[in-house]
């Protein structure tokens, strides 16, 4: 089996390279980054698809800077819709799999209880309807396509949430977090676990992939300080902040959690407990 994994250097695309080959051994893996292949120039697609000819398309490769995309709406559409788009095409006229990874950034953030695949969808800003362009893309060229929808992720390595935490734990002064924002902090290690299962049962369709628990980014900062000896100190320096007292170019969802029972339904797969996991992550740190 051919796997192409856009998004080569990033959060995803980067445990997801590493892992295939201990989970898939029968796999020969190809990563894309922006130097083989500019997102932002969909027509490329086709012929640079052709060459590698892939069975599967991992695509994690997408415009994620969430404030910079109020400004930048066009390049956030070609990444995230439109060259989604020009793969999901080039799949459907090869007969290949594509899956897509979407985000908790399609809801408005006005639900009350984990929202599930069917709620319907609002965006807020940029980055959240060019991804819900590229999700309708996707499902729409073929039944056998996939779409997970994942949140809040971090990964040991690249920008994120934990890493940013440790870095202004290591500094001065007072650490102000959100804490009226919910939702379910995930690492990549398990989602990209969790990816790699999908592949082997041959998953199509829209699920929603979060693990177990929920918090808010105070809430996450506070769970780090407590596990990691690196923080030592920086508990007292938290102080919990309103989104207001944080404003941002993009509106985010104050209630973005995402209800995983469809896919363990469905495919018997669960994630573990986001406290679980971090703890993993830091071990790994
Ligand atoms: N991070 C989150 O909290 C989150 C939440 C929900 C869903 N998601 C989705 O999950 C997927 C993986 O996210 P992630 O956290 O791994 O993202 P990430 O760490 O920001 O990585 C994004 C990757 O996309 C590549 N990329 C960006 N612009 C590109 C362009 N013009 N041409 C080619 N490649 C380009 C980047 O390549 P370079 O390194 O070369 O720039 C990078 O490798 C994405 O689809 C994202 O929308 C993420």
């Amino acid at each position: 089996m051919k796997i192409l994994v856009t998004g080569k250097g990033g959060q995803l695309g980067s445990e997801l390279l590493a892992l295939i080959p201990q989970s898939l051994s029968n796999a020969e893996t190809v990563g894309v980054g922006t130097a083989d292949w500019d997102l932002s120039q969909p027509e490329q697609g086709a012929s640079f698809l052709s060459a590698f000819s892939p069975d599967v398309v991992l695509h994690c490769g997408a415009y994620t800077a969430v404030d910079k995309a109020e400004s930048e709406p066009d390049i956030a559409l070609r990444v995230n819709a439109e060259s989604t788009a020009a793969i999901a095409d080039w799949c459907k006229s090869q007969g290949k799999k594509l899956i897509y990874f979407s985000t908790d950034y399609v809801f408005d953030g006005t639900g009350t209880e984990p929202y599930r695949e069917d709620h319907v969808t609002a965006p807020l800003g940029v980055y959240g309807r060019t991804k819900l362009a590229g999700e309708q893309a996707v499902l729409a060229a073929s039944a056998e396509n996939l779409v997970l929808r994942i949140s809040w992720v971090y990964a040991t390595r690249g920008k994120n949430f934990l890493l940013t935490m440790r870095r202004l734990a290591a500094g001065e002064g007072p650490i102000r977090v959100v804490n009226d924002q919910r939702g379910r902090p995930s690492y990549t290690r398990p989602i990209a676990e969790a990816v790699l299962e999908c592949v082997k049962q041959e998953a199509s369709g829209l699920y929603h992939l979060a693990p177990q628990g929920e918090t808010t980014w105070f809430g996450f900062a506070k769970r780090i300080f407590e596990l990691d000896p690196a923080c030592t100190g920086a508990m007292e320096r938290l102080v919990p902040i309103t989104t207001a007292e944080f404003p941002t170019p993009a509106k985010r969802p104050a209630y973005s959690v995402l209800d995983g029972s469809k896919i363990q339904n469905d495919l018997g797969i669960v994630l573990p407990h986001w406290e679980d996991s971090l703890a993993e992550a830091l071990k790994s740190l």
